[in-house]
């Protein structure tokens, strides 16, 4: 999928590949305090319940990434980042717009992940997207902060309010 975004230019979204790694792991660096490493990246790419996604911009360069898994119809977002210098530009809400148009169309019935207490950012982006929050994992992270857990339902076919 191509498009024209404001203060982005153009914008593609596909399957990440190996060759799009270096650049996923740069992002990684400055997006998260415990990055995952190249083999954490590796297993999604070989696992057959995991579609990784790279967002590229007009030149070809990563422009941000989205880990998501589906196993039956229960599915995950383990790793979803944007290149700084092109945050706030609507790219992490087409990522994850774009997953959720897939696993609609795949029968997934719910869509799970956990966010930091502090990761404002996003929250907003999840909640705008609606997600709603469902839980606390107190203490989960490195540094004793605590994951808020958040989902979102999937309309079933024939509710009449499928988006
Ligand atoms: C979270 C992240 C992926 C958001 O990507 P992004 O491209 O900047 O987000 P978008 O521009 O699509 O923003 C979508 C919504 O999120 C909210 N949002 C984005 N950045 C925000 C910020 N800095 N403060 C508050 N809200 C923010 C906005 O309300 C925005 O809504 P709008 O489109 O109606 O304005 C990005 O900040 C990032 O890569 N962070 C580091 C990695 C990370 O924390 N990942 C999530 C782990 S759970």
């Amino acid at each position: 999928m191509m498009l024209r975004m404001t203060g982005v230019g153009d914008i593609t979204i596909c399957p990440m590949s190996d060759a799009d790694l270096d650049e996923v792991l740069a992002i990684e660096a400055v997006s998260y305090p415990k990055p995952w490493t190249r083999e954490h990246f590796l297993d999604e790419l070989n696992s057959p319940f995991a579609s990784p996604l790279v967002a590229l911009d007009g030149e070809g360069r990563v422009a941000g990434y989205l880990c998501p898994l589906l196993l039956f119809d229960e599915a995950q977002i383990l790793n979803v980042a944007v290149r700084p210098d092109l945050r706030s530009h609507g790219l992490g809400r087409l990522l994850i717009e774009s997953l959720l148009d897939d696993y609609r169309n795949r029968g997934a019935s719910v869509l799970g992940l956990e966010v930091r207490v502090s990761n404002e950012p996003a929250r907003t982006l999840y909640r705008k997207l609606g997600f709603t929050e469902t839980g606390r994992r107190p203490k989960y992270y490195e540094n004793g902060e605590d994951a808020i857990l958040m989902e979102y339902i999937f309309d079933q076919p024939g509710d009449g309010n499928a988006v």
